[in-house]
């Protein structure tokens, strides 16, 4: 695909790997309706880019609001090319010391808000004479894990799931489904799981510029799956 003057939707737009994709997309061409709740960081993020960002606030954990934005904003004219389901919640501790509250927002974040978003997109994408793309974020805890992650791990393996069985599914309809498996990411992701940043973490540009070509590849051409780790490791993961 070539992303010049196609239109992309990014959850988790106002951090993270979410700003860094939008950052990446709107330098090459496209336009980009970037989701979140922060609608400051948003706005911050609006000023920067101009009118190829459009900002808009939302908790995809509500369905109704989900589906009757992109019900309001898109159409069988008006088709996105990408969609990036990127916004994610993740705790890190042992299972007896896990909320439920927190459980919730991770399951519903990381699976319902993902399966919202998807459900909705997918119909205008089947009508689309391009090639269209869906790219979820999952996590290297999607492939792997350790200690003190079963939560968040059942969530991204989810994930992992959900896009194997999507590709098989759209792939008939010329549309691309990739989960990119990432290790631990520059972003502040774990911080209230105590857990901060290190310097060997995988920088969101680096990742943001690597899902562009994903993005490039020639139409016949799937990279339904891969996996991203720091060469050396600072954690078990
Ligand atoms: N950081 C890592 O080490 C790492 C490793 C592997 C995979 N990942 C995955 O990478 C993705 C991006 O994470 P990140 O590291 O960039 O973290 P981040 O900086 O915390 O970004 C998370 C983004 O998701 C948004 N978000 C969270 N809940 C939302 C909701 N209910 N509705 C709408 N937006 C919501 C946040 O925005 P608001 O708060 O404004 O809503 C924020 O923009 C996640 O799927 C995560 O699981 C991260």
């Amino acid at each position: 695909m070539i992303i010049d003057k196609k239109v992309a939707i990014v959850s988790g737009a106002s951090s993270g790997l979410g700003e860094a994709l939008t950052n990446v997309l709107v330098a090459n061409g496209a336009t980009v309706y970037g989701l979140a709740r922060n609608a400051e960081k948003l706005n911050t993020i609006q000023k920067k880019l101009g009118k190829a960002f459009v900002p808009v606030t939302m908790d995809i954990t509500d369905p109704q609001a989900t589906i009757a934005w992109v019900k309001n904003t898109f159409s069988d004219s008006y088709i996105p090319d990408i969609l990036i389901n990127n916004a994610g919640a993740g705790y890190f501790s042992k299972i007896d010391r896990l909320s439920l509250e927190r459980w919730h927002a991770m399951i519903n974040t990381n699976l319902n808000g993902m399966f919202y978003l998807t459900t909705s997109i997918v119909p205008l994408m089947k009508e689309s004479e391009n090639i269209c793309h869906i790219i979820n974020i999952g996590s290297i805890l999607g492939k792997t894990n350790r200690s003190a992650t079963a939560a968040y791990s059942a969530t991204k393996y989810g994930v992992q799931g959900f896009s194997e069985a999507l590709y098989k599914e759209l792939s008939r309809h010329k549309i691309k489904v990739t989960c990119v498996n990432p290790g631990s990411i520059a972003t502040h992701f774990f911080y209230d799981s105590g857990i901060l940043p290190h310097p060997t973490y995988l920088q969101p540009k680096d990742i943001a510029e690597l899902i562009v070509k994903i993005i490039e590849t020639p139409d016949n051409f799937l990279v339904d799956e891969i996996t991203l780790r720091p060469l050396i490791e600072h954690s078990s993961t």
